[in-house]
């Protein structure tokens, strides 16, 4: 794989020329060498690491504390990728200063690139202006934004009536106006994440969301079978889960039987 850094006028050139945007999350060192390695063109330390790497059962708990601390490992593993993190939970909601404050400490401690922040309420177009306008890069996420799960209900699909739809579409050119890079669509109708691919100038990538993103994205623990409950519109690649097990139970037995000798 040849070396290159992948850079936001990047993505953007790459949507004109139809080049889709491949996109998987990281949580620690290792695993943002192996995708860096592999070519992936953005690593996202996603919040979701509150639930596949600290065992949470939302994102919600996740604090800015530990998003920092997990990003700083994964930019130790990533050379080529852009590297852009969540902004956690109320880390940006009580005013634009706050996200501004929140995503400093992620550029200046962490070394990341850009910013993810949930939503197109008034307040996160707010931080987005105010945060482009200061030189950090923010990616926009609408559609199904797990940080709003208790409004929601649940973390089923966005987007299914007209109203909503419209809403979403709304949200998705908003964000773009307040100089946001991209937007991710998560868990809309193919046909929604469809038209707003086409209405926006800034590239889009998908989870859940159909094949006419200008790219997409995974949740990495998903994609490698560690999950006990991937998400309905998760593929698997490997069942790395089944293998680790294997594994180990093979260690164990060689242990028991005294074959496991690292030493002779
Ligand atoms: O937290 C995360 O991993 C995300 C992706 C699902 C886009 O936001």
């Amino acid at each position: 794989m040849p070396h290159r850094s992948v850079t936001i006028p990047q993505l953007h050139q790459w949507k004109g020329q139809g080049r889709l945007i491949t996109m998987l999350t990281a949580w620690d060192y290792l695993l943002a060498k192996l995708l860096d390695r592999a070519g992936i063109d953005v690593i996202l330390v996603g919040d979701s690491l509150g639930m596949v790497a600290l065992g949470y059962d939302t994102t919600l708990p996740v604090t800015l504390d530990q998003m920092v601390h997990h990003a700083q490992a994964v930019r130790r593993g990533v050379e080529s990728a852009l590297l852009v993190c969540d902004l956690p939970f109320l880390s940006y909601h009580a005013s634009p200063q706050q996200a501004l404050g929140s995503a400093g400490r992620l550029l200046k401690e962490a070394g990341v690139q850009a910013v993810k922040m949930e939503g197109a309420t008034p307040g996160v177009l707010a931080a987005t202006e105010l945060l482009v306008q200061s030189g950090i890069p923010v990616l926009g996420h609408v559609g199904l934004t797990p940080q709003m799960i208790h409004s929601f209900g649940s973390l089923r699909q966005q987007g299914k009536t007209p109203e909503t739809a419209e809403k979403i579409l709304a949200g998705a050119i908003a964000l773009e106006r307040a100089g946001a890079f991209g937007i991710i669509l998560e868990h809309i109708p193919a046909s929604l994440a469809q038209t707003i691919s086409q209405k926006l100038q800034i590239p889009t990538i998908g989870i859940g969301a159909g094949h006419d993103c200008d790219g997409q994205v995974l949740v990495t623990a998903d994609l490698l079978g560690l999950t006990t409950q991937p998400p309905p519109f998760a593929p698997i690649y490997a069942e790395l889960g089944g293998a680790i097990a294997t594994a180990v139970q093979a260690y164990c037995q060689d242990v028991q039987q005294r074959k496991f000798s690292p030493l002779t």
